[in-house]
């Protein structure tokens, strides 16, 4: 598999498509697991409808998670999709943007107060795909959902404002699971450029992974490479080591605070302690330390 380039494309199935049906079928697999804690009914269908086989496996339970997946990502998933379903939930803002949206239902099955707008930011066919696929299986958006299908590294504000975003108007914004996905510039972009069309009282939720320490990153990568090499043995063939942009990038929550952000986070050792899961093992201490991250940027930036 080639690496990332600029100007690379996929759809649900392929490259870093493949990562959004990764982590629906993580969702799946926690949903039936754990229902009291994440409670995604969608994720499995959309996982099955993608196609690809293992993934199709996983998520439906008819096999096993065992060495395929690792306890930690079902964990991670609970955690994460608590912690951005609470953002959400507390956030009532009308306008809201989910930046790299890949299967995330929550469109469809969170209860957005009356009159709520979610525009939904990602690669055409990955959008087109969940779209086409909800509404084979019947399922209505509770919001007045918007699909805005934009290349994240590219000039994407044009397309938010196509598709009637006002940035007089507060939004709640999340990345969640993205950032790792673009290079180091363009995630300073990105955020540089949320930060702009956010109206004071806006409030973001994303994630923060800190800077690796040597060794980090060769230790990440074995785990991945490991990870791979079960799922071509099962079919899947995937490399996600090279799914990422890997390198130096800036700390996203001081990057935002020296932008106005007011943000407050957790890790997710933190988190899995506080929902009582399983501390993670020696291997996972870098996923540990990555912060789930929400605020508000009380003030308009930059200042008038
Ligand atoms: C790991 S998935 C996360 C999806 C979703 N947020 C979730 O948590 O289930 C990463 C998502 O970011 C999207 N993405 C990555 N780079 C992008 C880019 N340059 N432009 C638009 N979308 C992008 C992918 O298509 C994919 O849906």
């Amino acid at each position: 598999m080639a690496s990332r380039h600029d100007g690379d494309t996929w759809d649900p199935a392929s490259s870093v498509g493949a990562t959004a049906t990764m982590a629906a079928a993580a969702r799946a697999i926690a949903t039936r697991s754990d229902p009291a804690r994440v409670d995604d009914r969608f994720a499995e269908p959309l996982v099955r409808a993608v196609g690809v086989d293992l993934l199709t496996r996983l998520a439906s339970g008819e096999t096993a998670p065992g060495d395929l997946v690792e306890q930690v990502w079902i964990d991670v998933a609970k955690v994460r999709t608590r912690f951005y379903d609470v953002f959400f939930r507390e956030s009532t803002l009308p306008q809201v943007v989910i930046l790299g949206a890949g299967l995330d239902s929550r469109a469809y099955r969170l209860p957005w107060p009356a009159g709520t707008v979610v525009y939904e930011v990602d690669r055409p066919e990955v959008l087109e795909f969940k779209t086409r696929t909800l509404a084979e299986l019947g399922a209505e958006p509770t919001a007045d959902r918007r699909v805005v299908p934009a290349d994240l590294r590219e000039d994407w504000p044009a397309a938010l404002y196509g598709f009637g975003f006002d940035p007089r108007r507060p939004t709640a914004w999340s990345a969640e699971g993205l950032l790792g996905y673009l290079p180091p510039e363009a995630q300073d972009r990105l955020l540089d450029v949320v930060t702009g069309l956010s109206a004071p009282g806006s409030r973001l939720a994303t994630e923060n992974r800190p800077g690796p320490r040597p060794g980090d990153e060769e230790k990440t990568k074995a785990g991945l490479d490991r990870i791979s090499g079960r799922w071509r043995a099962e079919g899947f063939d995937t490399d996600m080591a090279k799914l990422r942009y890997s390198g130096e990038r800036s700390d996203v929550e001081t990057f935002l605070a020296t932008r106005g952000w007011v943000l407050r986070g957790n890790t997710v050792r933190e988190l899995l302690a506080a929902h009582g899961l399983a501390p993670l093992g020696d291997d996972d201490l870098r996923t540990g330390d990555v912060r789930y991250v929400s605020g508000v940027l009380p003030r308009a930036w930059p200042p008038a």
